[in-house]
Protein backbone atom coordinates (compact mmCIF):
# COMPACT_ATOMS: atom_id res chain seq x y z
CA UNK A 1 0.00 0.00 0.00
CA UNK A 2 1.14 3.63 -0.83
CA UNK A 3 1.17 5.94 2.25
CA UNK A 4 1.53 9.74 1.73
CA UNK A 5 2.11 11.75 5.03
CA UNK A 6 1.18 14.97 6.12
CA UNK A 7 2.79 17.09 8.33
CA UNK A 8 3.52 21.20 9.70
CA UNK A 9 6.42 20.55 11.86
CA UNK A 10 8.71 18.35 13.13
CA UNK A 11 7.76 15.03 12.05
CA UNK A 12 8.74 12.60 14.51
CA UNK A 13 4.97 10.62 14.09
CA UNK A 14 5.96 10.39 10.48
CA UNK A 15 9.55 9.09 11.56
CA UNK A 16 8.23 6.87 13.06
CA UNK A 17 5.63 5.37 10.84
CA UNK A 18 8.68 5.05 7.88
CA UNK A 19 11.10 3.57 9.93
CA UNK A 20 8.44 0.97 10.78
CA UNK A 21 7.13 0.88 6.98
CA UNK A 22 11.66 0.05 6.07
CA UNK A 23 12.20 -2.08 8.62
CA UNK A 24 10.55 -4.83 6.10
CA UNK A 25 7.88 -7.37 6.28
CA UNK A 26 5.11 -4.14 6.48
CA UNK A 27 2.22 -4.11 4.01
CA UNK A 28 3.02 -0.21 2.92
CA UNK A 29 6.04 1.84 1.63
CA UNK A 30 5.93 5.48 2.10
CA UNK A 31 5.68 7.31 -1.19
CA UNK A 32 5.49 10.99 0.00
CA UNK A 33 5.83 13.52 2.91
CA UNK A 34 4.23 17.12 2.35
CA UNK A 35 4.18 19.66 4.19
CA UNK A 36 2.01 23.04 4.48
CA UNK A 37 5.39 24.83 6.24
CA UNK A 38 7.73 24.85 3.84
CA UNK A 39 10.76 25.03 6.00
CA UNK A 40 8.67 22.10 8.11
CA UNK A 41 11.62 20.13 10.22
CA UNK A 42 10.05 16.71 9.12
CA UNK A 43 10.94 17.80 5.65
CA UNK A 44 14.30 16.86 5.95
CA UNK A 45 14.07 14.13 8.01
CA UNK A 46 12.28 12.74 5.58
CA UNK A 47 14.43 13.29 3.04
CA UNK A 48 17.12 12.02 4.86
CA UNK A 49 15.00 8.52 5.60
CA UNK A 50 14.68 8.69 0.99
CA UNK A 51 11.11 9.69 0.98
CA UNK A 52 9.66 12.13 -1.74
CA UNK A 53 8.76 15.65 -0.43
CA UNK A 54 6.60 18.20 -0.76
CA UNK A 55 5.56 21.39 -0.02
CA UNK A 56 1.91 23.14 -0.44
CA UNK A 57 2.24 26.72 1.47
CA UNK A 58 -1.40 27.29 2.72
CA UNK A 59 -0.10 30.60 3.15
CA UNK A 60 -0.04 32.18 -0.83
CA UNK A 61 -3.98 30.94 -0.73
CA UNK A 62 -4.65 33.28 2.33
CA UNK A 63 -8.58 32.46 3.30
CA UNK A 64 -9.69 30.29 0.54
CA UNK A 65 -9.12 27.05 1.71
CA UNK A 66 -10.99 25.22 -1.22
CA UNK A 67 -7.73 26.25 -3.40
CA UNK A 68 -5.16 25.37 -0.64
CA UNK A 69 -6.90 21.94 -0.85
CA UNK A 70 -6.99 21.69 -4.55
CA UNK A 71 -3.63 22.03 -4.89
CA UNK A 72 -2.83 19.61 -1.68
CA UNK A 73 -5.41 17.03 -3.78
CA UNK A 74 -3.16 17.55 -7.29
CA UNK A 75 0.14 17.01 -5.55
CA UNK A 76 -1.37 13.97 -3.61
CA UNK A 77 -3.01 12.20 -6.67
CA UNK A 78 0.48 12.66 -8.56
CA UNK A 79 1.63 10.08 -5.59
CA UNK A 80 -1.38 8.10 -6.08
CA UNK A 81 -1.49 7.37 -1.98
CA UNK A 82 -3.16 4.19 -1.15
CA UNK A 83 -3.38 5.61 2.26
CA UNK A 84 -2.80 8.90 3.51
CA UNK A 85 -1.51 9.39 7.02
CA UNK A 86 -1.87 13.02 8.97
CA UNK A 87 0.74 13.66 11.36
CA UNK A 88 1.51 16.25 13.42
CA UNK A 89 -0.59 18.46 10.18
CA UNK A 90 -2.06 21.82 11.88
CA UNK A 91 -4.91 22.60 8.85
CA UNK A 92 -8.48 22.26 9.53
CA UNK A 93 -9.41 19.58 6.52
CA UNK A 94 -13.32 21.21 4.79
CA UNK A 95 -15.63 18.99 3.22
CA UNK A 96 -14.46 19.03 0.16
CA UNK A 97 -11.11 17.82 1.21
CA UNK A 98 -12.39 14.92 3.39
CA UNK A 99 -14.67 14.09 0.74
CA UNK A 100 -12.02 13.45 -1.68
CA UNK A 101 -9.99 11.58 0.56
CA UNK A 102 -12.12 10.18 3.38
CA UNK A 103 -12.24 6.47 4.00
CA UNK A 104 -8.30 6.67 3.70
CA UNK A 105 -7.54 8.86 5.82
CA UNK A 106 -6.06 8.67 9.27
CA UNK A 107 -5.17 11.40 11.70
CA UNK A 108 -3.19 10.89 15.28
CA UNK A 109 -4.90 13.37 18.17
CA UNK A 110 -3.20 14.02 21.33
CA UNK A 111 -6.28 13.31 23.53
CA UNK A 112 -8.47 10.66 24.55
CA UNK A 113 -10.68 11.16 22.56
CA UNK A 114 -13.81 11.85 22.00
CA UNK A 115 -12.25 13.86 24.84
CA UNK A 116 -10.35 17.60 24.34
CA UNK A 117 -10.82 17.72 20.42
CA UNK A 118 -9.12 20.68 18.89
CA UNK A 119 -6.08 22.40 20.67
CA UNK A 120 -4.01 22.59 24.00
CA UNK A 121 -5.48 19.23 24.72
CA UNK A 122 -2.62 18.50 27.53
CA UNK A 123 -3.43 21.80 29.63
CA UNK A 124 -7.03 21.00 29.34
CA UNK A 125 -6.66 17.37 30.80
CA UNK A 126 -4.38 18.68 33.87
CA UNK A 127 -6.72 21.32 34.09
CA UNK A 128 -9.46 19.10 34.44
CA UNK A 129 -8.01 17.08 37.00
CA UNK A 130 -8.10 13.76 34.64
CA UNK A 131 -5.84 10.89 35.99
CA UNK A 132 -5.34 9.27 32.38
CA UNK A 133 -4.26 11.25 29.44
CA UNK A 134 -2.93 9.59 25.78
CA UNK A 135 -3.54 9.86 22.20
CA UNK A 136 -5.69 8.55 20.06
CA UNK A 137 -5.86 7.99 15.77
CA UNK A 138 -9.07 8.05 14.41
CA UNK A 139 -10.40 8.26 10.69
CA UNK A 140 -10.86 11.12 8.96
CA UNK A 141 -14.26 12.54 8.68
CA UNK A 142 -15.07 15.68 7.82
CA UNK A 143 -15.75 15.94 11.72
CA UNK A 144 -12.62 17.73 13.39
CA UNK A 145 -11.29 14.96 15.29
CA UNK A 146 -14.50 12.89 14.89
CA UNK A 147 -13.78 9.94 13.30
CA UNK A 148 -13.98 6.50 14.02
CA UNK A 149 -10.83 5.53 16.74
CA UNK A 150 -9.00 2.99 15.30
CA UNK A 151 -6.35 3.10 18.77
CA UNK A 152 -5.62 4.94 21.83
CA UNK A 153 -2.22 4.93 24.12
CA UNK A 154 -3.20 5.64 27.94
CA UNK A 155 -0.40 7.42 30.38
CA UNK A 156 -0.84 8.78 33.82
CA UNK A 157 -1.32 12.27 34.37
CA UNK A 158 0.87 12.65 37.49
CA UNK A 159 0.87 15.39 40.49
CA UNK A 160 2.59 18.63 39.36
CA UNK A 161 2.56 17.75 35.68
CA UNK A 162 2.62 20.41 33.28
CA UNK A 163 1.34 20.24 29.74
CA UNK A 164 4.94 20.03 28.39
CA UNK A 165 5.79 16.95 31.07
CA UNK A 166 2.61 15.81 30.09
CA UNK A 167 2.98 16.20 26.16
CA UNK A 168 6.16 13.88 26.53
CA UNK A 169 5.11 11.28 28.24
CA UNK A 170 2.34 10.95 25.42
CA UNK A 171 4.74 11.56 22.71
CA UNK A 172 6.63 7.99 22.89
CA UNK A 173 3.04 6.09 23.04
CA UNK A 174 2.28 8.32 19.53
CA UNK A 175 5.24 6.90 18.12
CA UNK A 176 4.48 3.12 19.27
CA UNK A 177 0.88 3.45 18.53
CA UNK A 178 0.49 5.10 14.95
CA UNK A 179 2.22 2.20 13.19
CA UNK A 180 0.52 -0.22 14.78
CA UNK A 181 -2.53 0.80 13.86
CA UNK A 182 -1.48 1.84 10.24
CA UNK A 183 -0.17 -2.18 9.97
CA UNK A 184 -3.76 -3.29 11.21
CA UNK A 185 -5.38 -0.37 8.60
CA UNK A 186 -3.53 -1.68 5.85
CA UNK A 187 -4.50 -5.18 6.15
CA UNK A 188 -8.19 -4.13 6.36
CA UNK A 189 -8.24 -4.87 10.50
CA UNK A 190 -10.35 -2.15 11.74
CA UNK A 191 -10.37 -3.71 15.38
CA UNK A 192 -9.13 -1.10 18.79
CA UNK A 193 -5.70 -1.22 19.55
CA UNK A 194 -5.24 -0.13 23.37
CA UNK A 195 -1.55 0.24 24.42
CA UNK A 196 -0.94 1.57 28.33
C1 LIG B 1 2.19 15.89 18.48
O1 LIG B 1 1.82 16.32 19.76
C2 LIG B 1 1.03 15.18 17.86
O2 LIG B 1 0.19 14.61 18.84
C3 LIG B 1 0.29 16.26 17.17
O3 LIG B 1 1.29 17.11 16.65
C4 LIG B 1 2.41 17.10 17.58
C5 LIG B 1 3.72 17.08 16.85
O4 LIG B 1 3.76 15.91 16.09
N1 LIG B 1 -0.55 15.68 16.15
P1 LIG B 1 5.04 15.59 15.14
O5 LIG B 1 6.26 15.53 16.04
O6 LIG B 1 5.16 16.72 14.15
O7 LIG B 1 4.70 14.26 14.53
Amino acid sequence: KRVAILISGGGSNMVSLVQDMQSGDHPCEPVLVVSNVPDAGGLAKAEGMGVATAVVDHKPFGKDRAAFEAELTRVLEEAKPDIICCAGFMRILTEGFTGRWGGMMLNIHPSLLPKYKGLHTHQRAIEAGDAEHGCSVHEVTAELDGGPILGQAIVPVLDGDTSDVLAARVLPMEHKLYPAVLRNYAAGDRSMIVLR
